[in-house]
């Protein structure tokens, strides 16, 4: 017969092999969803259990006064309410425990920032319409998302306005996340100022269509080089912050993709080591879809806990 001595010691030593696991894990995948209305569900994306963050692409148009533009392509149509009814899936995330961003920017529409005060008052927009607060409108329903995203390629004065402005927004009983999509060529021509302020939680780098930093001809030093560049000269609010941003089919971008069996074997080895990488970031959902690629590279992004570690368990 078992003695309580020993059930007490093998749930004691279970605890500690859970806190070993969230002590060391890290290496999470994150993904970008909504410019394809042929790609999965919001809520089965992420049922699938194969993202922790998901960023809705993208609020297109706000600032300068000008009437934010919500644009989820064939998903649903915004201005009509349509996607209201993302409310629900957006729970059913929290529910699996990924949480859901707004990606702002994009490579179309007209998001700009024009002074301190523009800035505080698209986060205040953002606070009634997305995050905590209330209007009358609130595109996507009454669900509260998790943070916003900065995927912004265009214009590049203010958004360390915006971002400190964002940062604010956060309670004590709900955090705002910020996150960041700059491209690897160092510094970023938009967001350089914005990471400076060192609030970022996420920061995925863009590896792709940036020939000078992303992987080439079997060649994976210029996007070492570069990750190191980039975890060594940006401060940020997390440290497990950084993940490679890359395409998840050939097609997914101009030039950068990477075969999951090359990234398994000859790139994440080198990068998964810093202390600050945090995963992988994967564009889109749909050309996840096509490959899928966040299956294959899945168990080869987490971190896994360190049998070194395992011998403080005999102290027990
Ligand atoms: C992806 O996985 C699904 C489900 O296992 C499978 O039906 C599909 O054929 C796979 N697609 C590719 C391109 O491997």
């Amino acid at each position: 017969m078992e003695s309580r001595g020993m059930r007490v010691r093998v749930a004691a030593i279970s605890l500690v092999v859970a806190l070993l696991w969230s002590g060391v894990s890290g290496g999470s995948i994150s993904i970008y969803w909504g410019q394809r209305g042929d790609e999965a569900t919001l809520a089965d994306t992420c049922a699938s259990g194969n993202f922790e963050i998901v960023m809705l692409a993208f609020l297109i148009t706000f600032g300068n006064g000008q009437t934010p533009v919500l644009n989820l392509a064939g998903h649903c149509d915004p201005p009509s309410g349509g996607c209201k009814s993302l409310s629900t899936q957006i729970e059913s995330c929290h529910s699996s425990g990924v949480k859901v961003f707004l990606s702002l920017g994009g490579s179309v529409g007209n998001a700009m920032i024009t002074s301190a005060e523009d800035a505080q008052e698209v986060a205040n927009y953002l606070w009634n319409n997305y995050l905590g607060g209330n209007s009358g409108s609130r595109p996507l329903g009454p669900a509260v998302l998790d943070g916003i995203d900065f995927d912004i390629e265009s214009t590049t004065a203010h958004w360390d306005d915006l971002a400190k402005a964002v940062s604010k927004l956060s309670t004590n009983s709900k955090k705002v996340y910020l996150s960041a999509a700059p491209q690897c060529p160092y510094p970023d021509a938009s967001l350089g100022d914005a990471l400076q302020t060192g609030l970022f939680d996420y920061v995925w780098i863009q590896f792709y269509n940036n020939p000078p930093c992303q992987y080439a001809n079997e060649d994976a030093s210029n996007l070492v080089n570069s990750w190191n560049h980039w975890t060594t000269s940006v401060p940020t609010a997390q440290t497990r912050s950084f993940y490679l941003g890359l395409p998840a089919a050939p097609r997914a971008a101009g030039s950068g993709y990477i075969d999951p069996h090359v990234l398994i074997e000859k790139v994440l080895p080198k990068i998964k080591p810093s202390s600050k990488y945090g995963g992988v970031m994967l564009w889109s959902k749909y050309w996840d879809e096509q490959t899928n690629y966040s299956s294959t590279i899945k168990d080869s992004v987490i971190m896994k806990p360190s049998l070194v570690e395992l011998p403080t368990l005999a102290s027990l």
